[in-house]
């Protein structure tokens, strides 16, 4: 399972990326708006950090498929790396066929469904991004989507790369990476908590605190 990030923070992409770790960067509308920053200069300048698929999504307020081709469109010329990610809408899947027609790949996002995936693929798309977290907030298995959109595309030789998003938490991750995710994209937080976790650090300090017993501070 490859890694993604999954925010619009600039900072934070420089140090996933510095580490080596992510694949790729993940926005939306919300986390881009989070930001406080020009909407497209945000992505130009994910673009020019990491080599790998950079999301950038059609505003959140066009929902029409001529509007979603016209943005993705301006998306994509940002840069080559540059993926469209369109909601999953009727309008939307008509802006995702267009779009991948013109060899602008697509992620179509807010799937809570095997069978938006399908449909999500049958329009052409190059991901499908599914939503765990929100999914969790429902009281239902957010994880037993990606479990079984997995069997299905690779059943159906389905092409189309599997994005588990809205990942809360390092549990999330590991239970992903199981269930046959392509990606996991995953919020800065939460690729740290994977980094260090508590009893790492703990070891780190007591490793030190041996060594200076003993050697000091050579
Ligand atoms: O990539 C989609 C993701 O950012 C949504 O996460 O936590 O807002 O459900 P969340």
């Amino acid at each position: 399972m490859k890694f993604f990030i999954d925010t619009a923070n600039v900072d934070e992409i420089i140090e996933a990326n510095d580490m080596g770790i992510i694949s790729g960067v993940t926005t939306n509308p919300s986390l881009i708006a989070r930001e406080g920053r020009d909407y497209m200069e945000v992505l130009k300048e994910i673009s020019e950090i990491v080599d790998g698929p950079i999301s950038g999504e059609v505003k959140a307020t066009t929902t029409d498929c001529r509007g979603m081709v016209e943005e993705g469109e301006a998306i994509a010329a940002i840069h080559q790396n540059m993926v469209v990610k369109i909601p999953m809408t009727d309008e939307g899947l008509k802006a995702i066929k267009i779009l991948e027609r013109e060899g602008i790949r697509t992620n179509c996002t807010l799937i809570f469904s095997s069978n938006q995936a399908l449909l999500a693929a049958a329009a052409g798309a190059s991901y499908v991004s599914l939503f765990l977290g929100r999914i969790d907030d429902i009281n239902m298995h957010g994880i037993d989507l990606v479990r079984e959109l997995s069997e299905i595309f690779s059943v159906g030789g389905v092409k189309t790369e599997i994005i588990a998003a809205s990942i809360r938490n390092t549990i999330h991750v590991t239970d992903c990476a199981l269930a046959g995710a392509d990606i996991a994209t995953v919020p800065y937080k939460i690729l740290m908590q994977m980094v260090s976790p508590p009893l790492t650090d703990a070891g780190i300090v007591k490793f030190q605190e041996d060594y200076r017993a003993v050697f000091g501070d050579k």
